[in-house]
């Protein structure tokens, strides 16, 4: 099968083309879909064997747990057993939006979603395709990002494509997606909010309103958002980062006319392929689809910028770090 792309207006999409989306996920099939953060790839969570081809589209371990996505605060009560206080702030402030929210779960939930944890991660998205292909087809959706296992996020429908087009029934295209890194993770089981995984909404925006958040590095292994101990977000070729202030790499591994380079501040080597972005905000929203964009222009290295860490930057740091497999 070749997967069928339907281009879509972001503003205001078809809403019989959605309706065709939502009745392949009704019967059981995949549909990648755009969110505001990366392409997902959905699925009705409630039913077990296509959740479960999910993961052998993706080639995704089984032990990774996936986010569900809902359209309404109702839909929660078939998928999450309590809602805390904190995170009920959390969903009041923050949704919809990039924040995903690690809950305890509900027994009815099919067990391959949650890689049998007790708890289940949910989001509610702000994109308006998303939002409306959960409403019509009536069912929570599961999806993680709609790419290889390991490769960069696909942020627009031509990387879906690239890595998944045999695999799935169809993509929705909206072009290229706004915030570009995916959803910030947070456990919020207990009393105290433990970041999993920083993404698109802030650590800074999320203790304005809930006070000092854990980072999960304190945590042991186990507990910690089981997706982030893989090589993830990994270009062909080899990533090196480099970081404003460092000398910038005197020895290359190669010719510098082989190397490619993105980051935000001019490389001051003379490389052959280089993507500069204008502030952190770009740098976010293009990284995955620059790294796709120089390994296809066939570079033997790619050199990226380590942004500082505050705002968006510790999820670009994030991401960067597990690409280049520190
Ligand atoms: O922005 C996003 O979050 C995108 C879009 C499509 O919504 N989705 C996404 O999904 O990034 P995925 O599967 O690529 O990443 C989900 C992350 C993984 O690190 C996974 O381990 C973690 O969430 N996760 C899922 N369920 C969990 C749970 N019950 N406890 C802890 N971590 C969980
Ligand atoms: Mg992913």
């Amino acid at each position: 099968m070749t997967a069928k792309v339907i281009p879509l207006d972001w503003f205001e999409p078809d809403i019989s083309l959605i309706s065709e989306a939502a009745q392949i996920i009704r019967r059981g099939g995949l549909v990648a879909f755009p969110t505001e953060t990366v392409y997902g790839l959905g699925a009705n969570a409630m039913d077990e064997d296509a959740v479960l081809s999910i993961f052998r589209a993706k080639g995704r371990p089984a032990d990774n747990p996936l986010i569900v996505h809902v359209h309404s605060l109702d839909q929660l009560d078939g998928i999450v057993s309590s809602v805390t206080p904190l995170a009920e702030k959390l969903m009041h402030n923050f949704w919809p939006g990039p924040l995903t929210l690690v809950i305890s779960s509900r027994k009815s939930l099919p067990s391959v979603v949650t890689a049998g944890l007790d708890t289940v991660a949910v989001r509610m998205p702000s994109n308006p395709i998303a939002r409306e292909l959960i409403r019509i087809s009536g069912v929570p959706i599961a999806a993680p990002s709609a790419n290889r296992s390991g490769r960069p996020s696909p942020t627009d429908a031509g990387a879906v494509f690239q890595d998944l087009a045999g695999s799935i029934d169809l993509i929705l295209d909206a072009g290229p997606t706004y915030v570009g890194v995916e959803s910030t993770v947070v456990d919020v089981t207990g009393q105290e909010i433990i970041l999993l995984r920083p993404g698109g909404t802030s650590l800074e925006a999320l203790e304005r309103i809930a006070g000092p958040i854990k980072n999960s590095s304190s945590l042991e292994e186990s507990k910690r958002s089981p997706g982030t101990r893989y090589r993830h977000y990994a270009p062909l070729v080899p990533l090196i980062l480099w970081e404003e202030g460092e000398s910038f790499l005197q020895d290359l591994p190669c010719d510098p006319g082989k190397a490619g380079y993105v980051g935000m501040v001019q490389p001051e080597k003379d490389l052959s392929e280089n993507i500069i972005f204008k502030d952190i905000e770009s740098y976010a929203r293009g990284l995955f689809s620059a790294l796709r964009d120089l390994e296809s222009r066939g570079v033997q290295i790619i050199i990226a910028q380590l942004p500082p860490s505050k705002g968006i930057g510790r999820a670009l740091r994030d991401r960067l770090k597990r690409a280049s497999g520190d």
